[in-house]
Protein backbone atom coordinates (compact mmCIF):
# COMPACT_ATOMS: atom_id res chain seq x y z
CA UNK A 1 0.00 0.00 0.00
CA UNK A 2 0.93 3.45 -0.80
CA UNK A 3 1.07 4.93 3.38
CA UNK A 4 1.36 9.12 3.76
CA UNK A 5 2.83 9.80 7.25
CA UNK A 6 3.60 12.96 8.98
CA UNK A 7 4.33 14.43 12.91
CA UNK A 8 5.30 17.18 14.39
CA UNK A 9 8.94 17.75 16.01
CA UNK A 10 7.84 16.02 19.10
CA UNK A 11 7.44 12.45 17.20
CA UNK A 12 10.31 13.26 14.32
CA UNK A 13 12.06 9.70 16.32
CA UNK A 14 8.99 7.54 16.08
CA UNK A 15 8.29 8.37 12.62
CA UNK A 16 11.43 7.50 11.16
CA UNK A 17 11.06 4.54 13.31
CA UNK A 18 7.69 3.84 11.57
CA UNK A 19 8.15 5.04 8.59
CA UNK A 20 11.09 2.48 8.12
CA UNK A 21 9.00 -0.60 9.71
CA UNK A 22 6.08 0.22 7.06
CA UNK A 23 9.00 -0.36 4.61
CA UNK A 24 10.16 -3.62 6.13
CA UNK A 25 6.82 -4.49 5.77
CA UNK A 26 6.79 -3.90 1.87
CA UNK A 27 4.83 -0.69 2.05
CA UNK A 28 5.75 2.66 -0.28
CA UNK A 29 5.71 5.73 2.26
CA UNK A 30 5.32 9.23 1.47
CA UNK A 31 6.45 11.02 4.23
CA UNK A 32 4.70 14.54 4.38
CA UNK A 33 7.20 15.84 7.26
CA UNK A 34 8.31 17.43 9.50
CA UNK A 35 11.75 16.33 9.27
CA UNK A 36 13.20 18.95 11.52
CA UNK A 37 13.52 18.83 15.51
CA UNK A 38 12.54 22.55 15.72
CA UNK A 39 9.15 23.16 17.25
CA UNK A 40 6.38 22.56 14.20
CA UNK A 41 2.70 22.81 14.30
CA UNK A 42 0.93 19.86 14.16
CA UNK A 43 -2.45 20.75 12.08
CA UNK A 44 0.10 22.01 9.17
CA UNK A 45 0.85 17.97 8.72
CA UNK A 46 -2.02 16.61 9.69
CA UNK A 47 -3.33 18.76 7.07
CA UNK A 48 -0.94 17.52 4.72
CA UNK A 49 -1.51 13.95 5.02
CA UNK A 50 -5.11 13.85 5.28
CA UNK A 51 -5.83 15.91 1.84
CA UNK A 52 -3.44 12.94 0.63
CA UNK A 53 -5.20 10.08 1.49
CA UNK A 54 -8.65 12.07 0.90
CA UNK A 55 -7.16 13.10 -2.73
CA UNK A 56 -6.04 9.60 -3.58
CA UNK A 57 -2.71 10.31 -3.20
CA UNK A 58 -2.38 7.69 -0.85
CA UNK A 59 -3.97 5.08 0.54
CA UNK A 60 -4.07 6.06 4.43
CA UNK A 61 -2.73 7.63 6.76
CA UNK A 62 -0.22 7.27 9.83
CA UNK A 63 0.32 10.45 11.88
CA UNK A 64 1.98 11.13 15.09
CA UNK A 65 2.25 14.00 17.38
CA UNK A 66 2.67 14.21 20.98
CA UNK A 67 -0.41 12.83 22.30
CA UNK A 68 -1.87 12.00 18.55
CA UNK A 69 -4.89 14.36 19.82
CA UNK A 70 -4.56 17.54 17.98
CA UNK A 71 -2.80 16.29 14.84
CA UNK A 72 -5.58 13.53 14.11
CA UNK A 73 -8.13 16.79 15.04
CA UNK A 74 -6.58 18.23 12.61
CA UNK A 75 -7.00 15.71 10.13
CA UNK A 76 -10.46 15.20 10.86
CA UNK A 77 -11.49 18.50 9.60
CA UNK A 78 -10.73 17.15 5.45
CA UNK A 79 -13.28 16.10 4.41
CA UNK A 80 -13.33 12.26 4.11
CA UNK A 81 -11.10 12.23 6.56
CA UNK A 82 -11.82 9.29 9.51
CA UNK A 83 -8.76 9.35 11.56
CA UNK A 84 -8.55 7.68 15.06
CA UNK A 85 -6.25 8.45 17.75
CA UNK A 86 -5.27 5.05 19.48
CA UNK A 87 -3.00 4.05 22.47
CA UNK A 88 -3.43 0.21 22.07
CA UNK A 89 -3.87 -2.42 19.44
CA UNK A 90 -7.50 -3.11 20.12
CA UNK A 91 -8.97 0.65 19.45
CA UNK A 92 -6.73 0.64 16.25
CA UNK A 93 -7.80 -2.56 15.20
CA UNK A 94 -11.97 -1.97 15.55
CA UNK A 95 -11.38 1.47 14.42
CA UNK A 96 -10.37 -0.28 11.04
CA UNK A 97 -13.07 -2.98 11.02
CA UNK A 98 -16.10 -1.05 12.27
CA UNK A 99 -15.29 2.70 11.73
CA UNK A 100 -13.08 2.34 8.27
CA UNK A 101 -10.57 4.78 9.24
CA UNK A 102 -8.18 5.82 7.02
CA UNK A 103 -5.80 7.33 8.78
CA UNK A 104 -4.47 5.99 12.45
CA UNK A 105 -3.16 8.46 15.20
CA UNK A 106 -1.30 7.79 18.22
CA UNK A 107 1.52 10.11 20.49
CA UNK A 108 5.02 9.25 20.90
CA UNK A 109 4.68 10.68 24.53
CA UNK A 110 1.96 7.97 24.97
CA UNK A 111 3.08 5.24 23.79
CA UNK A 112 6.73 2.94 23.00
CA UNK A 113 7.81 2.13 19.85
CA UNK A 114 6.78 -1.58 20.02
CA UNK A 115 3.40 -0.56 21.21
CA UNK A 116 3.19 1.92 18.39
CA UNK A 117 4.48 -0.74 15.62
CA UNK A 118 1.66 -3.26 17.40
CA UNK A 119 -0.83 -0.38 17.24
CA UNK A 120 0.20 -0.23 13.07
CA UNK A 121 0.53 -3.67 12.01
CA UNK A 122 -2.96 -4.49 13.75
CA UNK A 123 -4.66 -1.00 12.11
CA UNK A 124 -3.27 -2.84 8.50
CA UNK A 125 -4.22 -5.66 9.22
CA UNK A 126 -7.80 -5.23 9.92
CA UNK A 127 -10.43 -5.07 7.19
CA UNK A 128 -13.28 -2.92 6.97
CA UNK A 129 -16.38 -5.10 8.00
CA UNK A 130 -18.89 -2.61 5.94
CA UNK A 131 -22.66 -4.39 6.58
CA UNK A 132 -24.06 -3.01 9.71
CA UNK A 133 -21.63 -0.32 10.13
CA UNK A 134 -21.76 1.22 6.38
CA UNK A 135 -24.85 3.44 7.33
CA UNK A 136 -22.95 5.09 10.04
CA UNK A 137 -19.84 5.33 8.32
CA UNK A 138 -22.34 7.09 5.67
CA UNK A 139 -24.02 9.58 8.49
CA UNK A 140 -20.32 10.82 9.08
CA UNK A 141 -19.73 11.50 5.86
CA UNK A 142 -23.67 13.25 5.97
CA UNK A 143 -22.44 15.33 8.75
CA UNK A 144 -19.65 16.86 6.21
CA UNK A 145 -22.25 17.48 3.51
CA UNK A 146 -24.27 19.01 6.09
CA UNK A 147 -21.95 21.63 7.05
C1 LIG B 1 3.50 19.77 21.19
O1 LIG B 1 4.04 20.27 22.36
C2 LIG B 1 2.22 18.99 21.48
O2 LIG B 1 1.21 19.87 21.89
C3 LIG B 1 1.77 18.18 20.28
O3 LIG B 1 2.79 17.31 19.92
C4 LIG B 1 0.55 17.32 20.47
O4 LIG B 1 0.62 16.55 21.60
C5 LIG B 1 -0.74 18.02 20.34
O5 LIG B 1 -1.83 17.44 20.39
Amino acid sequence: MKIAIGNDHVALEMKQEIAAFLKDMGHKVVDFGTDSAQRCDYPVYGERVARAVAGGEADCGVLICGTGVGISMAANKVNGIRACVCSEPYTARLSKRHNNTNIIAFGSRVVGIDMAKMIVAEWLAAEYEGGRHQKRVEMLADIERRQ
